[in-house]
């Protein structure tokens, strides 16, 4: 085994001293024919992707929220059943729609679950981005194949999506968010979305096809209080 990569796990295991992680214990895991030299690997690389899918804001974020701390428990039990059953990494499962005004704590939340996701060790890739930069690498434009952008964040694993009906509305806005949420959708992919938009204008805001969708998929958490960013609490 990797020292560094043996520390690397240690590094990010240490700042979550209160989550167990699903396999603690190596050699334990080699006795029961488990292969640990992979598992590190696999570990320590999933703990450096998602260290660097978080902005720097968000590096030290945990989600404290009881219903999202649920959700994560809810990816967990699904993702050590594919594993189990043979099947594909992750699993399928429930989505997260985090809603609430602004400054509520929604991204910090949902960059805290997939934080919470890599050291308990569900070995599933992420992409995260708020959805305005999803439509930006998206445009049209030379040198650009706006499907391949498109499928590196539908197909992945696990995804974040971030400000959900932030952006101006366009048809082509519209078309994007409906294909990207219907991709999730069909194949039950865990997803987490936020957005501040007010959950009875979310269907005139989004569309009322994606509103629809994101209602069956997700787990809603509705996060209340005020603005933390004029309340001084935030950094
Ligand atoms: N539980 C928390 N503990 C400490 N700081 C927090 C917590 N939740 C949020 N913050 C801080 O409060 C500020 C606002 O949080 P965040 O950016 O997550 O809000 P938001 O709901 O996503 O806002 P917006 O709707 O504008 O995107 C950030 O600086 C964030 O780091
Ligand atoms: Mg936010």
């Amino acid at each position: 085994m990797n020292e560094d990569e043996l520390q690397t796990i240690a590094s990010h295991r240490n700042a979550f001293p209160h989550i167990t992680p699903l396999i603690t214990d190596w050699r334990a895991h080699e006795d029961q024919g488990g292969d640990a030299f992979h598992a590190v690997k696999e570990t320590a690389a999933i703990l450096t992707a998602t260290d660097q899918l978080i902005p720097l804001r968000y590096k030290h974020a945990d989600a404290t929220d009881p219903k999202v701390i649920a959700w994560v428990d809810e990816v967990v039990t699904n993702a050590e059943r594919a594993r189990v059953s043979g099947g594909a990494k992750g699993g399928p499962g429930p989505s997260l729609l985090l809603l609430g005004p602004t400054g509520t704590g929604k991204t910090h939340q949902g960059y805290g679950a997939l934080r919470r996701l890599s050291v308990i060790g569900v070995n599933t890739a992420a992409a995260a981005a708020p959805i305005a930069d999803i439509y930006a690498k998206m445009r049209p434009r030379p040198g650009v194949d706006s499907e391949t952008v498109f499928e590196s964040y539908a197909q992945a694993p696990l995804l974040f999506v971030d400000d959900l009906g932030a952006a101006k509305e366009s048809e082509w806005v519209e078309e994007v968010t409906t294909r990207l949420v219907n991709y999730r959708y069909d194949r039950s992919m865990p997803t987490i979305f936020t957005s501040n938009v007010p959950p009875k204008q979310l269907g005139e805001k989004i569309g009322e096809r994606v509103a629809s969708r994101l209602t069956e998929l997700c787990r809603v958490v509705v996060l209340k209080g005020t603005d933390r960013r004029l309340a001084g609490r935030a950094a």
